[in-house]
């Protein structure tokens, strides 16, 4: 092992890596970030040189790595509290409220996932921070989730009283499956060269069918990029072949403006509203304007009302979900969808045993095929940003089986039944191998397809 001089040298070099758009990059590793002891003095320096260079440059920019999990999502490493400490969390895009498994007496049922022990799911201590506050009802966070009305929040306190004692009211979360309950702390989210104070985060006690705590990095007031005001943030997902094994790609924060830069070789679309006001779920996602989907070049028409969210209800339209796995499409929009694929796949059987199980449809057994051209699936956004996927994005082996899935599901099939909500949710499994950029300063989704593999 090389003296710790050397390795300071050579880290620092490599740590700081200057773009062509005046930008930072710091690449973390998991023993990084897991076992900082021998690294610390070198963290320190390498803290205080982003510091300074954070300075200096006005393009700040923080990397956190992203690993795929077979839970089906991807997962972000967060230290939060003084002295820091790691949780993982799922990312997703979805939903807004930053929450960790908390206290030594969390209780997770049904959390029985493939490598995950729930019993040895790591939890955040408050008692072994010094910088973790329980959130008072007054203070405007606690409206993040409970609304302004200050009143509704503090019920138990004179509102003549200036010294109200009372906590903020505790949370209570559901998924479209599983659910998490707690309640709210403020405290250091600490980043190498950047600690966010007082962020708001959930302190969960109890839990439903949780992998792990969630990153929010939905549009709510209380998700991380609103938090930290981002101006985007962007990562690249690896192939769900490597879920749960050591590689990650970057996810990338820019907490600095970049103007309306575009970045080389992405294709955007713009953001949309939900037109209606009455739900707020719908306001935290990412809406995107799906104009037509293509199957080997014939086009599947998707009617209006599954297209456009209703000014009425706000249900239909598209949003992006780091969260889901698979893309959802409401069932008459997946119908026409999965009969053109039956249609120009119609010379393969289909195996019917395996549909019957796995939920996904269709499923064709290509044993003894040889070679096969599948047809092309191309999502184009308005504007004209095509996103050809890659075929391991839509049609997935099952198992080490000879049959394959088409990797889209619908309600009745794999996952939540929804009647209300978006049509169509673009899940991670179609946005592998692509650079994805969420850029919020200009409303604008991009995409460009890239091996997400480091080194690859
Ligand atoms: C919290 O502090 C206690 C007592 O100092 C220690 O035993 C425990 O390992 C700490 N837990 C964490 C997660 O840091
Ligand atoms: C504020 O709190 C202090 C100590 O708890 C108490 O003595 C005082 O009367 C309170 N003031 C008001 C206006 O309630
Ligand atoms: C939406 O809210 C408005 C005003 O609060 C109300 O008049 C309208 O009936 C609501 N629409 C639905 C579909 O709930
Ligand atoms: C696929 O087809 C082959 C050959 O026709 C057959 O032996 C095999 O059992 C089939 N597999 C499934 C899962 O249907
Ligand atoms: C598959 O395609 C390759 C290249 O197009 C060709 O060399 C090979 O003979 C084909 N194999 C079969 C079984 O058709």
């Amino acid at each position: 092992m090389p003296s710790p001089c050397i390795i300071l040298v050579l880290s620092l070099l490599s740590l700081l890596s200057f773009t062509s758009s005046n930008t930072i990059t710091l690449p973390l590793s998991h023993s990084f970030t897991k076992h900082p002891d021998p690294f610390h003095s070198l963290k320190l320096a390498a803290s205080s040189s982003l510091t300074r260079a954070h300075h200096l440059k006005h393009h700040p920019l923080l990397t956190t790595p992203l690993s795929a999990k077979s839970y089906g999502g991807y997962s972000i490493d967060l230290n939060f509290g003084t002295p820091p400490q790691t949780s993982p969390f799922v990312f997703d895009t979805g939903s807004s409220l930053v929450w960790f498994p908390c206290t030594s007496r969390y209780l997770c049922s049904r959390c029985n996932f493939p490598n995950i022990d729930p019993t040895k799911m790591p939890t955040f201590i408050p008692k072994n921070s010094s910088s973790a506050k329980l959130l008072g009802c007054k203070n405007p966070k606690c409206g993040f989730i409970f609304g302004p009305d200050e009143q509704s929040r503090c019920p138990k306190c004179n509102p003549q009283s200036q010294n109200c004692t009372q906590t903020c009211p505790a949370y209570i979360i559901q998924y479209g499956l599983g659910s998490t309950a707690g309640f709210l702390l403020l405290e250091n989210l600490d980043f190498p060269g950047k600690i966010v104070p007082d962020f708001l985060v959930g302190c969960s006690i109890l839990s439903t069918r949780q992998p792990s705590g969630i990153a929010g990095f939905g549009r709510g007031k209380e998700s991380l990029p609103s938090q930290m005001g981002l101006k985007r943030f962007s990562y690249c997902l690896i192939s769900h072949s490597f879920d749960d094994a050591p590689e990650n790609s970057d996810l990338i924060l820019h907490t600095g403006s970049t103007g309306d830069s575009k970045t080389n070789g992405v294709s955007y679309t713009p953001f949309r509203r939900n037109p209606s006001v009455n739900n707020s779920a719908f306001l935290e996602y990412y809406y995107v304007n799906l104009r037509k989907v293509v199957v080997g070049g014939k086009r599947v028409k998707i009617p209006l009302k599954f297209s456009e969210p209703s000014v009425v209800d706000g249900n239909g339209g598209t949003i992006v979900d780091s969260g889901s796995t698979f893309t959802f499409m409401e069932r008459p929009v997946y119908e026409l969808l999965a009969q053109e694929f039956e249609k120009q796949l119609a010379n393969l059987d289909r195996a019917k045993d395996v549909e019957a199980q796995s939920g996904l449809r269709p499923c064709f057994n290509v044993s003894g095929v040889g070679n096969m051209t599948f047809p092309e699936l191309v999502f184009q956004f308005k504007g004209g940003a095509k996103m050809t996927l890659p075929l391991p994005n839509y049609f997935s082996l099952i198992g080490d089986s000879e049959v394959v899935c088409l990797t889209i599901i619908s309600d009745g099939g794999l996952g939540p039944v929804k009647t209300s909500g978006p049509a169509v949710i673009l899940g991670n499994y179609q946005q592998q191998n692509f650079y994805v950029e969420y850029d919020l300063e200009n409303e604008r989704f991009g995409f460009r397809p890239q091996i997400c593999k480091k080194g690859a």
